[in-house]
C-alpha cells in the first residue's frame, strides 16, 4: 500500500447537446483544465480524516464508527445502498459518499483507513455546472478503489470503467438522477459523446481549443430548466422534435470537426455551430437576460458564445479560436468584468483521472 498518494481529476463543460440529450439525442462534453486534487498520507493518528479545504470542512471517523457503518445491514446492491442512504435524508453528502464506499467495498478493512489523512482541494468553481461534485466523486472513488486494490495505480482502461461506475453512484447521492456525463468526463477526460445514458464515443482532438467560461452570476437551475423544456415540449411536440433533431445534427457536425486537422475554415464552422446551438437553446427558453447580455457582449468583439449546461443561469462558453492573449480577448474580458460577470480562460480536452504520485 502507498505511504503518500496524489491524484487529480478534471471538471467538465457540455459543448453541445444539453436538453436534447434528455430526449435521447447525443451530447458532447469535454474536460477543462481545472482539477480537483486529492492528497493522502498515513500518520500516527488512529483516525481516518478527510479535509475539504475549499469549504472548510473536516470529516473524521474512528474504528467504532467504521464498524458500525459496516454492520448496517443493507443488501450489497449499489442501488439498494443509495436508496438506504437517501432514505436517511442526511444533508452531509460528502460523509454519505464515504459511507457508500465503506458499504460497497467488501474488501475495505479498518487497517487501510486508520491513520489516513486525506486532503481535497478543487480549482473548479462549486455549483456552477462545471462538474465539481463529479470530480470529487471520481477522486474519492479512485482513492478507495486503490485502498482495496480493486484497481492498479497504472489505471488501465478497465480500471477507469470501475472508477466511473463507483463515481456515478456517488453522483446519485449528490444529484438524485444524474445523467452520468459529468463523472464520465472527469474519469476519461478529453471529449466524451453521450447518448441514452451511455458513453458512445471518447476521443482526443488535435485542436488547441481555448474558451472563455463566463459565469452569469445567476445560480444554475438544472431541474427547473429541464422541467420547463418538458412543458414546452408537451405543448409543441411537433415543433420541438425538429428542434431536438437539429441540435443532434449539430452535435454530429461538431464531432466531425473536432476529429479533423485544424484550418481557418474550421474555426468559422465551429463558430457557426456555437451560434446555431445558442439560437436553438434560446428557442427552448433556457436563455435569460444575463446570458443574452454575455452573448451580445462577446459578439461585439467578434466572438461566438453559447450556454453550457442547463441554462437559466450558470455558465456560458465563448470560443476564442486559438486567440489567448490578443487585444480582442483582453478587451472582452474587461468588458465582461465591467458588467459584473466572472470570465476565465480554460483549455478544453485535458486528461482524465490521473495518479500523480504513488509512493511506497
Ligand atoms: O449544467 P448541468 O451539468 O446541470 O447540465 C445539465 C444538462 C441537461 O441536458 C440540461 C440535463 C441533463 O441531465 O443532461
Amino acid at each position: 500500500m502507498f505511504k503518500y498518494l496524489k491524484l487529480s481529476s478534471p471538471g467538465k463543460i457540455i459543448l453541445c447537446g444539453e436538453h436534447s440529450v434528455v430526449y435521447g439525442k447525443k451530447a458532447l462534453a469535454c474536460s477543462i483544465n481545472l482539477r480537483t486534487n486529492l492528497k493522502a498520507e498515513y500518520s500516527n493518528s488512529s483516525l481516518f480524516s478527510l479535509k475539504l479545504n475549499d469549504i472548510n470542512k473536516s470529516i473524521e471517523l474512528n474504528q467504532t464508527q467504521f464498524e458500525s457503518i459496516q454492520n448496517e445491514s443493507i443488501e450489497n446492491d449499489f442501488d439498494k445502498i443509495i436508496e438506504y442512504l437517501n432514505f436517511k435524508k442526511s444533508d452531509d453528502k460528502h460523509f454519505d459518499s464515504i459511507k457508500f464506499l465503506i458499504l460497497a467495498l467488501d474488501q475495505l478493512t479498518w487497517e487501510k483507513l486508520s491513520g489516513l489523512d486525506v486532503q481535497i482541494e478543487s480549482e473548479i468553481p462549486l455549483a456552477s455546472g462545471l462538474g465539481s461534485s463529479a470530480s470529487f466523486s471520481v477522486c474519492l472513488a479512485t482513492l478507495f478503489l486503490l485502498l482495496t486494490s480493486s484497481i492498479n495505480p497504472k489505471l488501465s482502461q478497465n480500471d477507469l470503467v470501475i472508477i466511473n461506475k463507483y463515481a456515478f453512484y456517488l453522483e446519485k447521492l449528490f444529484h438524485g438522477k444524474p445523467s452520468g456525463i459529468d463523472n464520465s468526463v472527469s474519469t476519461y477526460g478529453n471529449f466524451v459523446l453521450f447518448e441514452k445514458g451511455s458513453v458512445v464515443d471518447k476521443f482526443e482532438s488535435s485542436l488547441d481549443l481555448n474558451v472563455l467560461i463566463t459565469n452569469s452570476g445567476v445560480p444554475k437551475q438544472t431541474l427547473e430548466q429541464v422541467k420547463k423544456v418538458r412543458n414546452l415540449y408537451e405543448r409543441n411536440k411537433e415543433i420541438l422534435d425538429h428542434l431536438m433533431n437539429s441540435i443532434d445534427t449539430l452535435v454530429g457536425k461538431f464531432v466531425v470537426l473536432l476529429k479533423q486537422e485544424s484550418s481557418i475554415e474550421k474555426s468559422i464552422l465551429l463558430n457557426d455551430l456555437i451560434t446555431l446551438n445558442q439560437g436553438l437553446l434560446y428557442s427552448l427558453q433556457v436563455s435569460n437576460r444575463e446570458i443574452n447580455s454575455i452573448v451580445n457582449l462577446a459578439n461585439e468583439f467578434g466572438f461566438h458564445t453559447k450556454i453550457t449546461g442547463a441554462g437559466g443561469g450558470g455558465c456560458c462558453i465563448t470560443l476564442l479560436n486559438g486567440e489567448k492573449t490578443s487585444q480582442r480577448v483582453t478587451q472582452l474580458i474587461s468588458k465582461l468584468k465591467d458588467n459584473n460577470f466572472m470570465p476565465f480562460q480554460t483549455k478544453l480536452g485535458t486528461g482524465g483521472v490521473c495518479i500523480e504520485k504513488f509512493e511506497f
